[in-house]
């Protein structure tokens, strides 16, 4: 048995959140497009003698919050793995936090997507790449579209993903909020807004063009997020800050997901750059980040 594990996992955005009215399970039927970014928690594993256990550090992003037993889906995530091949094996779990928490870019999705993969090669189990979809679907949402990265359409309630074909890099500036939302409330709220009347939501065809041709000045206009009135319910002060994007020449701004977190797009890494510094002054003790994406899913990087 290997060591230690070492796996990159991805932040994710939405490029596009179309929400439909809730289900008879309580998810909502979701018609989006997910990016993977160049925002990354690392998660290693290391072979433990008798229980498992979690920890956590980071420089910047604030973890008081982070759950460090086995309620974390990372945690849940090898558990699930090691059920799943009738194996009892205990590991150390550390995840490195970079992805802001409760930020709407699917951090917490990430590390369990990421957990699964490091315990996959940690155990040598080979696990076929449908098992272990099937297997993230199960942890949440969007923890399939972690496993895979890249651009992908995510239908059903986020968790059926479908590559799509995109060109080039795009430029983001992520611009995180000290106070977390909850995905759930937010949902709840959308449901207040829409009185369980919203529309069965489809993918855009000007986002896809968009993409396949590659141009920032085309998917800016086609970026849309149905949770946005939301969340700015909840935080009306995020709309100062999406203004504030916008003011410094963004070319489209937009909050990730459930928010808080705001994300900006951007004709090149030098806009970007530019753009993050002049957030700088709004962005508080948790910093601003340029991204691009798309990049890779949950993947080893050591071990
Ligand atoms: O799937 P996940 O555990 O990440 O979802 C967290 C919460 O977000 C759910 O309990 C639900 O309240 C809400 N949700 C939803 N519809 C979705 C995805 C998430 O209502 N498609």
């Amino acid at each position: 048995m290997a060591t230690q594990v070492v796996v990159a996992a991805p932040a994710k955005i939405n490029l596009c959140l179309g929400v439909g009215p809730v289900r008879e399970d309580g998810f909502h039927p979701l018609a989006t497009v997910y990016q993977a970014i160049g925002l990354f928690d690392d998660v290693r594993v290391r072979p433990a003698e008798t229980t498992t256990s979690l920890t956590i550090s980071s420089e910047r992003v604030d973890v008081a919050d982070v759950p460090t037993d086995r309620t974390n889906l990372a945690w849940r995530a090898a558990d699930l793995l090691a059920a799943h091949h009738g194996i009892d094996e205990a590991v150390q779990i550390h995840i490195h936090k970079r992805i802001p928490v409760a930020g709407g870019l699917a951090g917490g999705s990430t590390d369990a997507a990421a957990a699964l993969v490091a315990c996959d090669a940690l155990w040598g189990l080979g696990t076929p790449r449908e098992e272990l979809l099937a297997l993230a679907a199960q942890l949440g949402s969007d923890v399939p579209f972690c496993l895979g990265g890249g651009t992908a359409i995510g239908g059903g309630r986020g968790e059926l993903v479908t590559p799509v074909m995109t060109r080039g890099r795009f430029w983001w500036v992520v611009l995180p909020d000290p106070v977390g939302l909850s995905t759930p409330a937010v949902y709840a709220e959308f449901d207040r807004h829409t009185d369980g009347a919203a529309p069965q939501p489809e993918v855009g065809h000007d986002l896809l063009t968009a993409l396949r041709a590659g141009d920032p000045a085309l998917l800016g206009p086609a970026l849309s997020n149905d949770l946005q009135p939301a969340a700015l319910a909840l935080r009306p002060d995020l709309e100062a800050r999406l203004a504030q994007g916008i003011i410094d020449s963004a070319l489209a701004g937009i909050i990730s997901g459930s928010g808080p977190t705001t994300v900006f797009l951007c004709e090149s890494a030098d806009h970007a750059g530019a753009v993050a510094d002049s957030l700088e002054e709004v962005a508080g003790a948790l910093g601003v980040f340029v991204a691009e994406g798309p990049v890779h899913g949950a993947r080893v990087i050591a071990g």
